[in-house]
């Protein structure tokens, strides 16, 4: 981070300068740039590459307090602090990268509010406009949805389980199926556990019992297993047209 954190200061000092008096100026390219890599860096793992929800955090798009937020005022606060009783861990930033993963979230909040599809998971209309049979094909074939999921197994009654936009949310950002970690331990013993915590230097989990521990990632071995990561990827992937018609396949099963 220190590489990061010295490259930032040089490179952001003239557009803290420019910025003083326009505070409504969208950021240079540049510096969404840069915050995109970091939240690439940081932050991706758990809000998704896009901002726009992962596994284990929130959409950041759809965030009333990054709506609110003023060149970093309020997000700085939470990255600095983090909410680590709920999942959010703390980061060691300055105020440039602040500056920076709040430029690059404005991005993304915006790109959300003018592209009606932009945001995965909030169209009434996702609902009622695809086509059942494009739908099953996409699941079975392109979409891969079927290497995991079964319309008859653990997909069987999910329309009945959950509805409209609360099934297309659980479909597109699905939250329940926490990563899991294996370390291998200098000694040899392998512990598994809920993967709670990972960046470059630091890998943490909590095992069975509820109890919080962390390594150095270049003294042990780890396997990280994400099982809904695969649903990141697909965000990058489907077309509208594909959530449309996947969730007019995915209501049937009921
Ligand atoms: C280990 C997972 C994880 C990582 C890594 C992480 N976050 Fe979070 N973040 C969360 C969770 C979970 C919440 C929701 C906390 C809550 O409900 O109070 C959250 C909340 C937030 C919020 C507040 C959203 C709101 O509407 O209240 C912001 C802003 C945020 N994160 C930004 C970031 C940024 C920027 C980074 C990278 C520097 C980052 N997060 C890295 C898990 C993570
Ligand atoms: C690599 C495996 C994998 C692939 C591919 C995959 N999923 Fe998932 N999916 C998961 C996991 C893991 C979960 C979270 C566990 C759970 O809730 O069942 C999940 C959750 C879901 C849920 C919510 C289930 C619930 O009970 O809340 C739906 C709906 C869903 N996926 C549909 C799809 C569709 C449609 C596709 C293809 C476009 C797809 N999945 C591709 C692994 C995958």
């Amino acid at each position: 981070m220190s590489a990061l954190v010295a490259a930032g200061v040089l490179a952001g000092l003239p557009f803290l300068m420019a910025q003083t008096n326009t505070s409504k100026a969208a950021p240079p390219p540049a510096v969404v740039e840069r915050g995109k890599a970091l939240f690439g860096q940081d932050c991706a793992f758990c809000h998704g590459r896009d901002a726009g929800g992962g596994e284990t955090g929130p959409d950041l798009t759809d965030s009333e307090l990054v709506a609110s937020d003023v060149r970093g005022d309020k997000i700085g606060t939470v990255v600095r602090n983090g909410r680590p009783e709920n999942g959010m861990p703390p980061f060691k930033v300055s105020s440039q990268q602040i500056t920076e993963l709040a430029a690059f979230l404005h991005q993304q909040g915006k790109k959300a509010d003018t592209r009606p599809g932009g945001r995965r998971g909030v169209a009434v209309s996702d609902l009622q406009t695809g086509n059942v049979e494009a739908g099953k094909k996409y699941f079975n074939g392109a979409g891969g949805c079927s290497s995991c999921h079964s319309p008859t197994g653990d997909l069987a009654n999910i329309a009945r389980r959950h509805r409209g936009l609360e099934l297309e949310k659980r479909m597109l950002y699905p939250r329940d199926a926490r990563a899991t970690v294996t370390v291998t331990l200098p000694s040899g013993k392998d512990m598994t556990g809920t993967l709670s915590f990972k960046d470059e230097f630091t890998v943490g989990m909590t095992d069975q019992s509820g109890w919080y521990q962390s390594w150095p990632t270049n003294q042990v071995k780890y396997t990280i297993h994400a099982p809904a990561e695969a649903h990141v990827e697909l965000l990058g992937k489907y077309t509208d047209d594909d959530v449309h018609n996947l969730m007019a396949y995915v209501q049937t099963l009921r």
